[in-house]
């Protein structure tokens, strides 16, 4: 075996590193090496600048002026890197080669015996090569299991709003009803009783005296009938959330449209929040197939949350469409610089009910809802959030197909 190897050598004997490097470029390796023999070069080294390749490997002296092989081995663990180690020493005891091993370094070479560096080192980096593969695998699997079981939330979640929403809609029916054939029965009624207190004086009525109660009534039924119509908007956004059966989601639109009159319809909402607020739609975007109103009630309720974690005039929202060539899909991004969302929010922004703003009429369904429109077209929604930074909302919707064409715009 043979390769490019960067190698981090904790040696203080220039020679004895260079004996090293000779030995791995006799055995095939084209060493790029670097030898530290303090503590804060080790770690200097060991965190790297950005954009530098990984170590492949960490050989280290067992025993150095300012550090000990096993120093240099701690200080590795504790960067979290799974780097292979290798200690190199002169003779020692089979206890303390024993410790070594037990530190977790991956093997123990000494001096009298360099032959075996090569064959070492080959091993070592074919299985940190293998670690490495497990890992993103166990990476990928954790990530799709979180998106199947929220999926599956959402899923029982539905089932459950509408339920919900079907024992609340006719109780409400009634009252709303009920509320209007109360008014106008009072109307007739108070006409009578201001006839009766004229010639016969006040009177008592549900343990008030009339003369104050023919003002209160009336503002007693129309708040039943405010209340009424609040629950009944909650109603439908749970019936929106739980829709299983889609509009005409075959037709083809242009999201830049169904954007602009979000934007259109929000004018006063955004100039009563923000002084910057931008809209950049990309040139030529292929079409979307669905929705374009569903859409567009998405982009709403985004802005929306992004207005209101604003907290302040002077913070700006961005909000930006494009063409991503590599899934061939459509971007709408929506970015603030708002207060964020720690991590225990944005993982439940997606609930129906989750809000953080009951104090000003949050129903926390806006979220909910996008997301089972944004599913129903077959795209994603997703945050990136960071708490006191901003928020950028990501919605991602397949590209209807346009005879192979790849136009990007600006996000
Ligand atoms: N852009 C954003 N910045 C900060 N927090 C957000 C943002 N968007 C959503 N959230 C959080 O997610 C919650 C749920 O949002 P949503 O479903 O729209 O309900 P609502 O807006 O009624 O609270 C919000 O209460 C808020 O805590
Ligand atoms: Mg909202």
């Amino acid at each position: 075996m043979s390769g490019e190897l960067r190698a981090l050598i904790v040696e203080d004997s220039a020679d004895d590193a260079a004996l090293l490097v000779r030995e791995l470029k006799r055995g095939g390796f084209s060493v790029d090496f670097l030898c530290v023999e303090t503590p804060e070069a080790l770690r200097h080294a060991l965190e790297g600048a950005p954009g530098d390749r990984p170590w492949g490997i960490v050989i280290a002296d067992f025993s150095l002026p300012k550090l000990s092989g096993l120093d240099a081995l701690r200080l590795l663990k504790e960067t979290g890197q799974d780097i292979p180690f290798i200690l190199i020493s002169g003779a020692v005891s089979e206890d303390i080669a024993v410790s070594v091993m037990k530190a977790g370094a991956q093997d123990f070479i000494t001096k009298g015996n360099l032959s075996r560096l090569v064959p070492a080192v080959e091993r070592e980096l074919k299985e940190a090569a293998h670690r490495g593969g497990r890992r993103r695998m166990e990476e990928e699997v954790r990530a799709i299991n979180e998106r199947l079981v929220h999926a599956n939330k959402m899923a029982s979640l539905g089932t459950l709003a509408s339920g919900v929403a079907h024992e609340i809609n006719n109780p409400n029916n009634y009252i709303m009803l009920n509320a209007e054939l109360l008014s106008d029965a009072w109307k007739d009624a108070a006409a009578i009783l201001e006839g009766y207190y004229r010639s016969n004086g006040d009177f008592m009525l549900g343990g008030l005296p009339f003369s104050e109660m023919k003002k209160t009534v009336p503002e007693l039924l129309s708040g039943i009938a405010d209340g009424a119509r609040r629950i009944k908007d909650i109603v439908d956004g749970l019936k929106d959330f739980s829709r299983i059966e889609s509009a005409d989601l075959h037709r083809e639109f242009d999201v830049n449209r169904a954007v602009d009159a979000a934007v259109r319809l929000l004018s006063n909402e955004i100039t009563r929040y923000t002084d910057i607020f931008t809209f950049a739609p990309a040139a030529d975007l292929p079409p979307v197939k669905g929705s374009a109103q569903r859409i567009e009630q998405v982009i709403i309720n985004l802005i929306m949350n992004s207005l209101h974690a604003l907290g302040g005039r002077g913070r700006g929202v961005w909000l930006g469409t494009f063409y991503d060539a590599a899934t061939d899909s459509v971007i709408i991004k929506v970015k603030d610089e708002g207060g964020g969302m720690p991590k225990e929010v944005a993982v439940r922004a997606t609930e129906p009910f989750f809000t953080t703003k009951t104090d000003m009429g949050g129903t926390g369904l806006g979220l909910s809802i996008s997301y089972s429109i944004i599913k129903e077209h077959g795209g994603a929604l997703e945050f990136e959030s960071a708490p006191g930074i901003g928020t950028i909302a990501m919605v991602r919707l397949p590209a209807a197909s346009r005879a192979g064409q790849a136009q990007t715009g600006q996000g």
